[in-house]
């Protein structure tokens, strides 16, 4: 098969935007390594979660190119589009972490939205309707489509938008606006709909990395509320598998679902990791992790479930994951334990001590 599907996006000079974050610089890796991209611009404000090291392997790589700019800086994007010639866009950088938005709404809005719209605007602005080999990638979630109650039937590319974060509703006003470029402007957009992804360079806010570092540390592991709430879990490598294929054949202005296939609860996810430390530090004091567990109090507006319909890019496009939950689970516990200067660097600055010291009060 050709590198580029069905003359679709021409995927030779690609600006990612929030590159230094988990997900994204995950997808830069895998683009250098697997594809034949010529060049690889990575736009990132460097915000709270945007890590230099994500990317410290292929720094010195000379397709790659770092530029610290914000996605609101219209001018500035407009500028980059046309020196590096960018043909495809794919964009990850958003406020991303619910509890945050919960406490600060507005920024999610700006970032989120605004900035999304800025990217659109300059796009249109450069490509100036020779779309011939162009494309505009939004990466989005799955929890624009709000809550499923158990025997709930999985989300699919039609259910309706019921945002019910502020972190969501922000990611559903942009999803809408990329949509509206498509219609209005025939922009060459595509979307793809995530679950909860886990896997090596997340920040560790987040409940996956949480967990493992709170096992390291023998500190207490936060579960809200009763711990049975449900994610569908995507290995960070299956989600970058399933946007490359959506950028060589997907069909312009459509909307793909991706999603690991699973549905364990926060409270099978954590004892899952609490036996994976014990089994691969025995010696640890820590041992029986479990102990760690503390039911704390819940999120506001907790969503109980998520679960993705994915046959329509198993259908059209092939992709399914690879990577089964427990043996993601062992290689992301492995990433953690290998590198332990990352997570160090990352939980002594001051953007996360202050931010646990925020939401976790009355520890340490
Ligand atoms: P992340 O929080 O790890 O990283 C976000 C990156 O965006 C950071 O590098 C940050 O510096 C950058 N950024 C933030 N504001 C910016 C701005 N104004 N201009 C430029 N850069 C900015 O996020 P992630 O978990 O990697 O998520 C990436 C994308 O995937 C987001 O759009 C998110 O909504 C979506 N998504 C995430 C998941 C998940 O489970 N993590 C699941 C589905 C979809
Ligand atoms: O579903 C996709 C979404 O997954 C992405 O769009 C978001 O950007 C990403 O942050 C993630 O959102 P969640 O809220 O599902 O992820 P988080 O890791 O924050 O929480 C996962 C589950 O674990 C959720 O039910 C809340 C719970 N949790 C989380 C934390 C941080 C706890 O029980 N304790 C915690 O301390």
């Amino acid at each position: 098969m050709d590198w580029v599907g069905r003359g679709n996006s021409r995927m030779k000079n690609v600006l990612v935007t929030g590159g230094a974050g988990f997900i994204g610089s995950n997808f830069i890796h895998h683009l250098l390594a697997r594809t034949p991209v010529q060049r690889v611009v990575n736009l990132d404000a460097l915000t709270y979660a945007g890590t230099p090291a994500n990317l410290a392997e292929v720094q010195n790589d000379t397709r790659y190119r770092f530029v610290h700019a914000d996605i609101c800086d219209g001018e500035k994007v407009q500028a980059l589009l046309r020196e590096e010639h960018v043909d495809t866009i794919v964009h990850f950088a958003a406020d991303t972490h619910v509890d945050r938005s919960i406490r600060d709404p507005e920024t999610f809005y700006q970032t989120n939205v605004l900035g999304t719209l800025r990217l659109l605007e300059a796009a249109r602005a450069v490509w100036a309707g020779d779309y011939t080999g162009k494309r505009f990638h939004h990466i989005s979630t799955d929890e624009v489509y709000g809550t499923l109650e158990p025997g709930d039937p999985p989300f699919s590319e039609s259910t309706p938008y019921i945002p019910r974060s502020p972190y969501a509703a922000s990611k559903a006003a942009a999803d809408h606006l990329v949509r509206s470029f498509f219609h209005t402007y025939g922009l060459p957009v595509t979307l793809s709909n995530c679950s909860n992804n886990y896997g090596p360079r997340q920040y560790p806010e987040k409940f996956i990395p949480l967990v493992i570092q709170r096992c390291l540390r023998g500190e207490r592991i936060p579960i809200y509320g009763d711990g049975r709430q449900i994610r569908d879990w995507i290995y960070v490598e299956d989600h970058c598998c399933g946007i490359l294929r959506i950028l060589q054949d997907g069909r312009p202005g459509e909307t793909y679902h991706l999603g690991g296939g699973n549905q364990p609860t926060n409270l099978e996810i954590a004892n899952l990791i609490c036996d994976l430390m014990d089994r691969k530090r025995p010696q640890s004091a820590q041992v029986p992790h479990r102990r760690l567990l503390q039911f704390i109090t819940d999120r506001p507006g907790h969503d109980r479930r998520y679960a993705m319909d994915c046959t329509k890019i198993e259908r059209e496009l092939g992709w399914t994951p690879q990577i089964h939950l427990a043996e993601g689970l062992e290689q992301t516990v492995d990433w953690y334990l290998d590198h332990p200067e990352w997570l160090e660097a990352v939980i002594q600055a001051e953007p996360y001590r202050a931010w646990m010291h925020e939401q976790y009060p009355g520890e340490g």
